[in-house]
């Protein structure tokens, strides 16, 4: 693993975006996986800044978010598939056909999950995965558990992570209790993988990760046995290091 420090959230964004507008430089049609929540979101923003200068193309790219909600619509402002309107694909030229986020209000949920595997099989894979983690050391919602998940799965939220993400939603009674979640094995599959952690509430779960036993108690454990992950810390999340 590369571990990179920065001095704020902004120099932290334009270095991932950096390294994600080479890898659409390098090859165009780039399959991109993506995440959700804070951390990612200085990222975001540089890609953004960077398309609007004209320095990043996303014409020939798909992505695939990482997972979803059960139960909540597209429409809903909590929904990682708003979230990600929101925030980055109403801003680029992704085309909306390649865009792929789990789908939480499936009628057949398991035929959505081996769906989901599907598309991103015959996609050729994910080149780029942009992750966060938990407090708890999860990675997309693969929680603490006995054994590291294989594809994306539906995911029973622990206690940690529902307290963790109420702050998005008027109580903790409003988050859903489950969600659907690319697996272990689709992240690891991943050719390349840009972690980000920012802020002291990271700090001992980003230890866990680069310096712990690897083990699924602590599911970002896994990434020590990938061959290219960088992680992009600020300063707090790095103070254990
Ligand atoms: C959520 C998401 C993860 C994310 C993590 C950290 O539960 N499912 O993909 O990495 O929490 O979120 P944040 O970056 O907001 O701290």
């Amino acid at each position: 693993m590369i571990v990179e420090v920065f001095e704020s959230e902004k120099s932290l964004g334009e270095r991932a975006a950096e390294i994600m507008a080479a890898q659409l430089k390098e090859k165009p049609d780039s399959v991109l996986g993506l995440a959700t929540g804070s951390s990612p979101l200085p990222l975001y923003q540089a890609l953004v800044e960077m398309y609007q200068r004209g320095e990043v193309d996303f014409k020939d790219a798909a992505s695939f978010n990482l997972d979803e909600y059960v139960g909540l619509d597209r429409d809903n402002p909590q929904s990682y598939y708003y979230f990600m309107q929101d925030n980055l694909f109403k801003y680029v030229n992704m085309p909306q056909e390649r865009i792929h986020v789990p789908y939480g209000m499936a009628e057949n949920i398991e035929e959505e999950l081996r769906a989901y595997d599907k598309a991103i099989e015959e996609a050729g894979g994910i080149d780029i995965q942009v992750l966060g983690i938990g407090g708890n050391g999860h990675i997309a919602f693969n929680e603490p558990a006995e054994s590291f998940s294989r594809g994306t799965g539906i995911i029973d939220l622990t206690e940690d992570t529902i307290n963790a993400n109420k702050r998005f939603f008027e109580s903790a009674d409003q988050v859903p209790r489950q969600a659907l979640s690319m697996g272990i094995k689709n992240i690891m599959h991943a050719r390349k993988i840009i972690l980000i952690a920012t802020g002291e509430a990271k700090a001992k779960a980003v230890y866990q990760m680069i310096n712990g036993v690897i083990a699924p108690s602590c599911p970002a454990t896994a990434l020590q046995m990938h061959q290219n992950v960088i992680v992009l810390l600020d300063q707090a999340a790095a103070k254990l290091l």
